[in-house]
């Protein structure tokens, strides 16, 4: 979101096309490289944000990263999303996708579309990892392709922008 001063009128939020995608990774994906890799793979956490910041430039658009192992810390940055006009949000909610229904809530509470993303494949681990508390809301749901699932919510984003109204309506809005 811009803002647009003219002559003796008020600011005006003026919605910018330029597409704005947050990826939020969870806890202990900051250890991503050396964390169990026959789960997680190779690939550092670092490496996974640099490709998709590089393909969003490529594309156009700003994309965001942003770790954090804390609950609340995610909850506030779903938050500052909605005020920094998000389009679009691929999480990785890692333990929590399994455990938070706060972080379910914030998502649902600021309305911004959003595709879940799993390194793993939860549904072939232990039964506790599959359930979700997203995947009901979310756009959609990468599991089990690795690093390259990032790549891909990334592509179904910028696509999915692409499409939309200068008004900043989309043709799907799920998390609502
Ligand atoms: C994970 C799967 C979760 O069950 C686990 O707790 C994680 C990572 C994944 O990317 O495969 O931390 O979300």
């Amino acid at each position: 979101m811009t803002t647009k001063r003219t002559g003796r009128t008020a600011a005006k939020p003026v919605p910018s096309l330029r597409p704005h995608v947050l990826v939020l990774h969870g806890p202990n994906l900051n250890l991503l490289g050396s964390r169990e890799p026959k789960h997680y793979g190779l690939a550092t956490l670092d490496d996974i944000n640099r490709a998709l910041v590089a393909r969003g430039e490529t594309a156009g658009a700003q994309v965001e990263t942003y770790q954090h192992n804390h609950e609340g810390a995610l909850i506030d940055r779903i938050h500052q999303a909605a005020l920094d006009a998000v389009d679009f949000i691929i999480i990785n909610p890692a333990a929590y996708t399994h455990t938070s229904v706060a972080l379910r809530d914030a998502l649902a509470a600021v309305a911004i579309p959003f595709v879940e993303v799993h390194l793993s494949n939860i549904y072939a681990r232990e039964a506790f990892r599959h359930h979700s508390y997203f995947s009901d809301l979310a756009v959609g749901v990468v599991s089990g392709l690795g690093a390259h699932g990032y790549e891909l919510a990334l592509e179904y984003a910028l696509r999915h922008l692409q499409n939309r109204t200068p008004h900043g309506s989309q043709k799907t809005q799920k998390a609502h």
